[in-house]
């Protein structure tokens, strides 16, 4: 079977920390690619580099790349998903993922663009009360997608791989 394609589209992401955190998520939930549009993260990185993303080896597998239309990333076959607060939008937990997607997000002090609301294959919104980070936002929308997913990933060879070297916590008895 042909394996599935998830991209995450960032509209003018705020600042590298939110970017930064994307990325993490991206990498834990083998995430193919992340783009954004804009020019305020090339910026602010020129000037600092991000620091929320703390690990050596987290999230720097994962391309990142600029893009003019979040929209012409979306190859044939590819769903375009936007996941924002959106009256008429289809709750989260409700939401088939398709196979191939580009989850698309706004930016931490704004909203995706109605321009690119009315382009999407569908509209998820998360029932939260208020709004959630963009990271935040990212980390549930990608769960969700692994939670509804029917590859097999759980096992403690994993769990060896993904943890710290200082921890070997074991369950011993329940
Ligand atoms: C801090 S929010 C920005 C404000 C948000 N656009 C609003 O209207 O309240 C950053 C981004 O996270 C996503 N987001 C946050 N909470 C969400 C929710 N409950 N459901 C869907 N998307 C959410 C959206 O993509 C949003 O643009």
């Amino acid at each position: 079977m042909q394996k599935s394609i998830v991209k995450i589209g960032l509209c003018n992401p705020k600042s590298p920390e939110n970017v930064g955190s994307v990325m993490r998520a991206a990498a834990n939930y083998r995430v193919d690619s992340v783009f954004y549009t804009g020019e305020r993260y090339l910026r602010a990185m020129q000037s600092r580099v991000g620091s929320t993303d703390t690990s050596r080896r987290i999230g720097k597998n994962v391309p990142l790349n600029a893009e003019q239309n979040l929209i012409d990333i979306a190859v044939e076959g590819t769903k375009i998903v936007c996941i924002e607060l959106v009256e008429g939008a289809i709750p989260l937990p409700e939401f088939q993922h398709p196979k191939n997607a580009l989850y698309i997000f706004g930016p931490e002090d704004g909203s995706i663009s109605q321009a690119i609301i009315d382009k999407a294959d569908a509209v998820v919104y998360i029932p939260t009360i208020g709004c959630m980070n963009l990271a935040a936002t990212v980390n549930v929308l990608l769960y969700d997608r692994l939670a509804k997913g029917d590859s097999n990933f759980a096992s403690d060879d994993l769990i060896r791989k993904s943890r710290d070297n200082n921890n070997s916590l074991i369950v011993s008895s329940i």
